[in-house]
């Protein structure tokens, strides 16, 4: 089989993508490819662009607990796929990722504070941006003002940036703006009403998406998460509504928003006396809502452990802002700042990744794509967590969002 392209990637006997991509044949001296894709039929609408171990839609959740194979391959007809294959087969980018944060809020200006007073993390540049112009110039002050006294690695280098050059420079690309964040005193749902405002709140940042050939991660802070994470994926593919297929690739798009969820339903597994046990075992899934499952163990759930963890993850913003305050410090230390550096490394991280068509929370890692890594599940656990996925789909569906 011919190779294509003398990069990190290589393409296996597609000479059509070659010459779209202008990669000649692979020269000998260019050693063997690290990543060798074949190409594929498949549906861009409702699976990933690019993927190892490639599922084809239609399967559900049950990439959640069988599959995965070695093998990476491509969707030959994804219209956007070319931009990827090219950022793919640039050099590794080792460990010093440039983030950026558009919404320098309250979550999302805890998390720059955070992350801009972190060594190690594997930032080496953090680019801010707001639209309140008075804010970004404060948080450049604030961030520019931290300092460690004589130590050795080095903090992250930050500077306020538009939207175009985050899209230029950036491994990762935060969305933490909201234009309406319901107030103290609302009663019920406090994150899907604010899906029209912040959609449109978002629009900026997928056109500069599109304009730069953003080919970074995607990463979705604002709420309803995982339904702004799939408005971001199918606004950019069909900017006019219709199917277009150059946006976001639906695997390089996520949602940070399980870490808290987690984190609420840790304190319960503690309060029982059971945090030790569930902090090995136990596992969340679902999307950043009322809506969200936590078991204790999947493979062998405690009824009882498993309601008071789901109860406390579904209920622990309303807690705080019963208390009077919004909730912001938990999220963005747990869903972001816990998170973002172990996820740029390649480790396990709780995220809401593209299953079947949805962005689904659970245990994820990122490969090239970010997406779920495989638990043992009981029967009553796949059930539950089957329909929820299902819910979901049926949701995106009747938002528009989805291709279904
Ligand atoms: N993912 C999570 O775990 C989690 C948890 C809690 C809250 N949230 C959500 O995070 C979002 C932010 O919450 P917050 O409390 O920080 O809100 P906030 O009102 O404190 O901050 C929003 C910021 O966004 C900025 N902004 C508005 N429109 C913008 C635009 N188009 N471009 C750039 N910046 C813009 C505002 O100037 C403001 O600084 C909300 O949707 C909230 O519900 C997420």
């Amino acid at each position: 089989m011919r190779l294509f392209g003398d990069g990190r990637a290589a393409l296996a006997g597609d000479p059509v993508m070659a010459e779209r991509l202008g990669w000649g044949v692979r020269k000998r001296s260019s050693g063997g490819a690290e990543i060798v894709l074949a190409p594929v039929d498949g549906d861009p609408r409702a699976e990933p662009w690019i993927a190892r171990g490639r599922v084809a839609p239609g399967g559900g959740v049950a990439v959640l607990w069988e599959g995965g194979g070695k093998d990476w391959t491509y969707l030959r007809d994804a219209p956007g796929v070319p931009r990827y294959l090219r950022r793919m087969a640039e050099p590794a980018r080792g460990r010093s990722f440039t983030v950026g944060i558009s919404g320098l809020g309250r979550v999302g200006g805890l998390a720059a504070s955070a992350l801009a007073a972190c060594a190690g993390s594997g930032i080496g540049t953090l680019l801010i941006h707001d639209c309140d112009g008075g804010n970004l110039e404060r948080m450049v002050q604030e961030l520019g003002s931290v300092a460690r006294w004589r130590a050795g690695s080095r903090l992250p280098q930050v500077e306020a940036a538009g939207l175009g050059e985050m899209m230029r420079r950036c491994d990762a690309f935060l969305f933490a703006a909201a234009s309406a964040v319901p107030p103290l005193g609302t009663e019920g749902e406090v994150r899907l009403t604010q899906f029209g405002p912040n959609r449109e709140c978002l629009k900026g940042a997928l056109e500069a998406a599109n304009a730069e050939g953003f080919a970074g991660l995607f990463l979705m802070v604002s709420d309803p998460v995982e339904v702004l994470a799939q408005t971001a994926f199918h606004d950019s593919n069909a900017p006019e509504g219709a199917w277009l297929g150059t946006g976001l690739a639906p695997e390089r798009v996520g949602g940070l928003a399980l870490g808290v969820m987690w984190g609420r339903a840790m304190a319960a597994a503690e309060a029982a006396g059971q945090g030790e046990r569930v902090a090995r075992r136990g596992v969340p899934y679902g999307p950043h809502s009322t809506e969200v499952l936590v078991y204790d163990d999947p493979a062998g759930p405690d009824p009882a452990l498993c309601e008071a963890m789901t109860r406390a993850a579904r209920t622990g913003n309303y807690r705080v802002r019963d208390l009077g305050f919004l909730p912001y410090i938990g999220p963005a230390l747990s869903s972001i700042v816990l998170t973002l550096p172990r996820l740029l490394a390649g480790r396990e991280v709780l995220a809401s990744s593209f299953v079947d068509g949805v962005y689904f929370g659970s245990p994820c890692r990122l490969r090239w794509g970010l997406g779920p890594t495989r638990r043992r599940l009981a029967p009553e656990v796949k059930r539950q967590v089957e329909e929820l996925h299902l819910l979901l789909q049926d949701r995106m569906a009747r938002l528009g969002l989805s291709w279904r």
